[in-house]
């Protein structure tokens, strides 16, 4: 499609196991992102979430990994493209934010000055050029004070404010997508509404896309356009996030959204709603990877599950509809 930013097709990512085998990690995996678009990636722990942000940011560095399909960015394949040419999508076209800031933020210098050379490693902007730039930017991610924020070490901010002082850092050269891998996981409920809320703006402030990444699907519904279901490194559904809360249909999807606790309550770490754990991708079962705790299991689902169109949700489930459609 013309108006797509980024889109994957049929990504598979398999690393190297024992006696020579790969193992899947993440399994024909496709999606798309339109311009200012925010695309959630729900799944719990071990779903392949990260590694699909690295496979895109081209930063899996495990000896032997093996990545196929497609993926396409502003026309460009990213699959087999040079080391050289992805460092140079990586900062000025793709950037990406962790849950934990310091994995961007060197504890040796100021933020203002770290944020001072990622912009000048990309534009030839004079020293007070970019600290002005710098300056801007921590204002617009709502950094109180931000002259004087900008002369602080990463340990002397707040945990909120280190992550804003990250987001600053990857938009300091506009990039078309910013990939956030579970952003405000260890932030406190309201300093994570900010963030997020930060996240929703960067569209209209930047022109940015965001590929927001978490296994909190209150997170979604607050921030996301569209939402991807993952479970063991396969899609279990995708569409408007509005229509998967509206009607889930998939069990793994249902029961995600059951586990969504009260707005003032604890959130579960795990599923409660369904028993068991997912699979390691060196175990995952033949056919529907849901089968074992999937309380509509049957025979069929020993299949590969087709993914079926209901309006405009993808359901990767032999009990979503008639009309299997191509992955
Ligand atoms: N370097 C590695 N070598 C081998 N296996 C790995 C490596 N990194 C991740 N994996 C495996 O790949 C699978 C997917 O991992 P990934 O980190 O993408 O999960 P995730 O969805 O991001 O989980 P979390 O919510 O815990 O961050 C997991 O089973 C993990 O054990
Ligand atoms: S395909 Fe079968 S096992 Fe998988 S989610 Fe659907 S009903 Fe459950
Ligand atoms: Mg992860």
């Amino acid at each position: 499609m013309q108006d797509e930013l980024f889109a994957a097709r049929d990504l598979t990512i398999a690393l190297p196991g024992s006696q020579g085998s790969m193992i899947r990690i993440v399994e024909n995996l496709s999606f798309s992102l339109a311009p200012r678009e925010i695309l959630g990636i729900v799944g719990e722990s071990g779903s392949g979430k990260s590694m699909t942000a690295l496979a895109i940011m081209g930063l899996i560095d495990v000896p032997g990994a093996r990545i196929t399909g497609s993926m396409l960015f502003k026309g460009q394949e990213l699959v087999g493209l040079g080391a050289r040419a992805l460092r140079r999508l990586r900062g000025r076209e793709i950037a990406m934010i962790f849950q934990d800031p310091m994995t961007a933020l060197t504890p040796v210098h100021t933020i203002g000055w770290q944020i001072d050379e990622q912009i000048r490693a990309h534009e030839s902007l004079s020293r007070a050029g970019a600290r002005a730039r710098t300056i801007d930017l921590l204002g617009e991610m709502g950094v109180p004070d931000p002259r004087r924020a900008a002369d602080r070490y990463p340990h002397q901010l707040s945990g909120g404010l280190r992550q804003r002082a990250m987001i600053a850092m990857a938009l300091s050269c506009n990039p078309s997508l910013l990939i956030a891998d579970e952003p405000t996981t260890a932030l406190d409920v309201t300093v994570q509404a900010q963030i997020l809320d930060l996240l929703r703006r960067l569209r209209h402030n930047f022109g940015s896309s965001v590929l927001l990444i978490t296994h909190d699907m209150g997170v979604v519904a607050e921030t996301c356009d569209r939402t991807l279901v993952l479970y063991a490194g396969n899609v279990a559904e995708r569409g408007p996030t509005g229509d998967i809360f509206a009607h889930p249909g998939h069990p793994y999807a249902r029961a995600l959204l059951a586990s969504i606790p009260p707005l003032h309550g604890v959130r579960p770490s795990r599923l409660l709603s369904i028993p068991g754990q997912p699979p390691s991708p060196a175990e995952r079962p033949a056919g529907c990877p849901f089968r074992p705790r999937c309380p509509q299991a049957h025979a069929q689902c020993e299949q590969t599950p087709p993914m079926v169109r209901r309006g405009e949700q993808d359901i990767a489930c032999v009990l979503a509809a008639p009309e299997p459609v191509q992955a």
